[in-house]
C-alpha cells in the first residue's frame, strides 16, 4: 500500500527552516512555528518550475488570473462576492496588520485586542504608535469567545479606533459563528472602530459543523467597516512564499491603508504570484486531502491528551494548532520541559497566556506518534 503524500516525513534539516533550525543538533520534533511537514501540492510545484524557465525575475504586478482564482475561491468557500478593486496585494499578513494598525485612528489611539492571540497582534499596536487594549476572551460552552459586555464598554472609549481579530482564533481554535461577528461588527461599527480580521486559517476547517464565515459577510451592510486579511499560506504550506492579500470594500479605507503601505511594505515577489495563483486554481484536491489528515491528527492528538495526566486540551474547532493547558504540572516551565524530553512547542506565555503551551500537529502520523509518546514519557517522570 503506498503512503499518503501526507505521511512522508520529510528532511528539512539541510532548508535552513526556521522551525527545524532552532534546536539546532537537540533530538527535539519541532511543533512550534506554524508551517507543515507536507510537501506542497504537485501543481503548485508545477508551475513554480516552469516560471524559472523564463530568466527574468523582474518587478511583477499579480496576473489577472490570480485575481480571477480569488474572487472565484472567495465566492466558492465562503459565498463571498467581492470586486476586484477590493483587493490589496501584500508580502504578508502581518504587514497588513501592521499597516491597518497605523492607518486608523490616530497617534496614542488604543487598538483593542481579542487575547490571548498570535502574538504580532500584541505587538503591532505600539509599534504602529497606539496602545494596545486586552479584551480578555472568555470560555463558554466549552470553547473561548469575545467577551461583548467587556467589548462594548471599551469600544465606547473614543480613543480606541481599531480591533484586530483573528478568525478562526490562533490559538485557542475558536471558529466564531456569524451571531458573534456580527455583534462584533455591531459594536464596533456604532462606536467607529475598525474592524482588521485575520483570517490566513480560514480554510483549516476541523468541526465540519462549524464553517468558517468571514467577518465581512456576517458584517452585511457594515462591511464597508472591514479589513480583511487572507493568504494561502497556511493553507497551501507556503508560508515562506511571501503573497498575500487584504480585501477592502471601503475606497476611502482602501486609499488610506494603500498609503500606508508605500514605501514600508515591499511588492509581493514574482514566484508568490505565481504559487498563489496556482494555490486558488488548482489546489482544491490536495485541500481536501490536508483536511482529512488534519482532522485524523488531531483525533489521534485528542485521544492521546485525554488520557494524560497534568494536561488537557480545549476544543479546536480550526487551525493545525492546539492549545494545550499545562498549567497542572509540577514544572516552573512545562515548554522547557517538553523541549528537554525532545518536542519543541510554542510557549503559552508569547500568546499571552502562560497556563498553556500550544502545539502543531500538521505533521506525519509517525511524527505525531513519536512527539505523543515523549509527551507521555515527559509526564510519567512527574508522578
Ligand atoms: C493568525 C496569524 N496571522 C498571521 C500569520 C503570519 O502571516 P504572514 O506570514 O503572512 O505574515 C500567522 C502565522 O502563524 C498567523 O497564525
Amino acid at each position: 500500500m503506498s503512503i499518503s503524500p501526507f505521511d512522508q516525513i520529510i528532511d528539512r534539516r539541510n532548508t535552513s527552516s526556521i522551525k527545524w533550525t532552532k534546536y539546532g543538533d537537540e533530538d527535539v520534533i519541532p511543533m512550534w512555528v506554524a508551517d507543515m511537514e507536507f510537501a506542497i501540492a504537485p501543481e503548485i510545484l508545477n508551475a513554480l518550475k516552469s516560471r524559472i524557465d523564463h530568466p527574468i525575475l523582474g518587478y511583477t504586478r499579480a496576473p489577472e488570473a490570480l485575481y480571477e482564482a480569488v474572487i472565484a475561491y472567495l465566492q466558492r468557500s465562503f459565498q463571498w462576492q467581492i470586486d476586484e478593486s477590493w483587493l490589496v496585494w501584500l508580502p504578508g499578513v502581518v504587514p497588513g496588520l501592521t499597516a491597518a494598525s497605523s492607518m486608523a485612528g490616530k497617534q496614542g489611539d488604543s487598538v483593542l485586542v481579542p487575547s490571548p492571540v498570535y502574538h504580532p497582534l500584541l505587538h503591532i499596536p505600539e509599534k504602529a504608535g497606539k496602545e494596545r487594549i486586552d479584551l480578555p476572551l472568555v470560555y463558554q460552552q466549552n470553547r473561548w469567545s469575545i467577551d461583548f459586555d467587556l467589548l462594548e464598554r471599551q469600544a465606547k472609549n473614543p480613543r480606541a479606533t481599531s480591533l484586530l481579530l483573528c478568525s478562526p482564533h490562533n490559538p485557542a481554535g475558536t471558529m466564531y459563528t456569524s451571531a458573534e461577528l456580527r455583534q462584533l461588527m455591531e459594536i464596533c461599527t456604532k462606536h467607529n472602530v475598525l474592524v482588521v480580521s485575520d483570517e490566513i486559517h480560514c480554510d483549516l476547517v476541523l468541526d465540519e459543523q462549524a464553517p468558517h464565515v468571514p467577518t465581512a459577510v456576517a458584517a452585511g451592510e457594515l462591511a464597508s467597516n472591514t479589513i480583511t486579511l487572507m493568504s494561502p499560506s497556511k493553507t497551501y504550506n507556503l508560508a515562506g512564499a511571501n503573497c498575500s492579500f487584504a480585501i477592502i470594500p471601503d475606497p476611502a479605507v482602501r486609499e488610506k491603508f494603500s498609503e500606508a503601505c508605500h514605501y514600508t511594505v515591499p511588492i509581493v515577489p514574482t514566484l508568490s504570484y505565481i504559487a498563489a495563483q496556482a494555490a486558488y486554481t488548482h489546489g482544491q484536491s490536495w485541500h481536501a486531502q490536508l483536511i482529512q489528515h488534519l482532522r485524523r491528527n488531531h483525533q489521534t492528538l485528542r485521544s492521546a491528551v485525554d488520557a494524560m495526566p497534568y494536561i488537557w486540551m480545549d476544543a479546536t474547532a480550526a487551525t493545525y494548532l492546539a492549545w494545550i493547558n499545562t498549567s497542572d504540572m509540577p514544572v516552573e516551565d512545562p515548554c522547557d520541559y517538553f523541549r528537554q524530553h525532545g518536542v519543541g512547542l510554542s510557549p503559552g506565555a508569547q500568546f499571552g497566556d502562560p497556563n498553556y503551551q500550544r502545539l502543531n500537529f500538521a505533521c506525519a502520523g509517525e511524527q505525531l506518534d513519536t512527539a505523543l509518546s515523549r509527551i507521555e514519557r515527559a509526564l510519567a517522570q512527574l508522578a
